[in-house]
């Protein structure tokens, strides 16, 4: 799986500790390179670009509390954001609403709980079905709907 991962300084310890717990998933990292202080809006945005066209398959970003990137990321267009904060949460976001960006915290979030979280996303599928007809009707909703 071809994935883009962004922080900001606040989740760039915990973008590496990803990259590093998964080392057969081809990750695309669009910055932070250090945690020298910088926006997330900036690198979250840049990953969901390259979610939205097709560049990647799905996006992993993290920012301190996790609200700052997924409010950034869920305002692309065909992009399903969701903050998850433990593994239950990261499997409903595949099964029901077929996230395809994951959201950390990593402030709030410890970093084997975050591995725990990214494994069970990555590995969960869509259910489809009643979901898909939810999910359609976000789709109206982004076209003006
Ligand atoms: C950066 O200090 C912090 O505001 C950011 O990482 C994030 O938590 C915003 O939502």
């Amino acid at each position: 799986m071809k994935i883009a991962i962004g922080s900001d300084h606040a989740g760039f310890k915990l973008k590496e500790a990803i990259k590093k717990a998964f080392p057969d998933v081809e990750f695309v990292d669009v910055g932070a390179s250090s945690e020298e202080s910088t926006d997330y809006p900036d690198h979250i945005g840049a990953l969901s670009r390259l979610v939205r066209q097709g560049g990647v398959e799905r996006g992993i970003g993290i920012c301190g509390t996790g609200i700052g990137a997924s409010i950034t990321a869920n305002k692309f267009d065909g992009i399903r954001a969701a903050l998850c904060l433990n593994v239950f949460m990261a499997e409903m976001s595949r099964r029901h609403n077929d996230a395809n960006v994951l959201i950390l915290g990593a402030r709030v979030t410890g970093e084997q709980e975050a591995v725990a979280i990214t494994r069970t996303w990555m590995e969960t599928p869509f259910e489809g079905g009643r979901h898909q007809r939810r999910l359609d009707k976000i789709t109206e909703i982004e076209c003006g709907g």
